[in-house]
């Protein structure tokens, strides 16, 4: 798909890290850009920036993401690019034992909060999203929209404390070729990037010694990934055809140790 002032994109997560990365990107290509978060202050100031729109959207809420795509369309058409990365994780054992002898569990209520966040949510936004791609005509390609979604490597070398995450993020990686092929017929693509260790909020908010060590664990490049890096795969994955029900690890070749 081409990229240009002709076409309008919806980025979830879009306040922060890699989805503020990818609004960006999209952006500078002229793309028309509405950013769903639930950080105001943060998102209405990219979206000024970008001179895109911010939608204050819950990915968990139905009622929440239908407004969110209303106002999104009245302000930028309808989109023909998606891309999800509204997301979170947590950490906690499935079940262990506490310094002083007590056995704990996994809170099953935070298990389901983060497959709410990653997975029903990302879920939620392709289905209003392609269903609003459906109401458009094909571009010269054959085209309605391309969908790019954010699992994690940890989909596939998930960590001591990673069972919900690891949950989610399979979930998105599993779903992405049926969806794929759902929406085949109809010339929407959707591929998932599986970052791997990224230098966003997320991962600095440990502080200097904690990036030290993750960088250390990749083989090359030793640092953290760029956000502009994943913003880069994501527009090639929109802008290239035939590239359509991948998941591609973006990763300098890191495997997670189990801890
Ligand atoms: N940073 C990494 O190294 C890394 C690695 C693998 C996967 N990921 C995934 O990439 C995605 C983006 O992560 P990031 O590192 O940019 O994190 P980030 O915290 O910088 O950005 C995530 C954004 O999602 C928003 N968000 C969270 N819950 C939401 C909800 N319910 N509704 C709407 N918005 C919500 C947050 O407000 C935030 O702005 C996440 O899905 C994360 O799991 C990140």
């Amino acid at each position: 798909m081409e990229l240009s002032k002709n076409v309008s994109a919806v980025v979830t997560g879009g306040a922060s890290g890699l989805g503020e990365a990818t609004a960006r990107a999209l952006a500078a290509q002229g793309v028309k850009v509405a950013i769903f978060d639930m950080n105001t202050a943060k998102g209405e100031a990219v979206a000024r920036e970008i001179g895109g729109v911010y939608c204050n959207v819950n990915v968990t809420s139905e009622e929440s993401v239908v407004a969110g795509f209303a106002a999104a369309r009245a302000a930028n058409g309808q989109e023909r690019i998606l891309v999800n990365c509204a997301g979170t994780g947590n950490a906690y054992r499935t079940a262990g034992r506490k310094k002083d002898g007590t056995i704990t569990h996994f809170p099953v209520d935070q298990f389901d909060r983060i497959i709410q966040i990653n997975l029903v949510g990302t879920f939620r936004c392709i289905a209003h999203s392609a269903s609003g791609m459906l109401t458009l005509d094909p571009s010269s390609t054959g085209e309605r929209g391309v969908i790019i979604n954010t699992a994690s490597v940890a989909a596939e070398d998930g960590q001591i404390g990673q069972a919900a995450y690891s949950a989610s993020k399979g979930g998105v990686v599993g779903m992405t070729l049926p969806i794929a092929r759902d929406l085949a017929r109809e010339g929407v693509r959707v591929n998932t990037i599986l970052p791997g260790l990224f230098k966003t909020p997320l991962m600095t908010a440990g502080g200097p010694d904690f990036v030290g060590k993750l960088e250390a664990q990749v083989p090359f490049p030793a640092r953290l990934g760029n956000p502009a890096e994943y913003a880069g795969l994501a527009l090639e994955m929109i802008r290239n055809c035939y590239f359509n029900g991948e998941d591609v690890r973006l990763d300098g070749a890191i495997r997670m140790a189990p801890q």
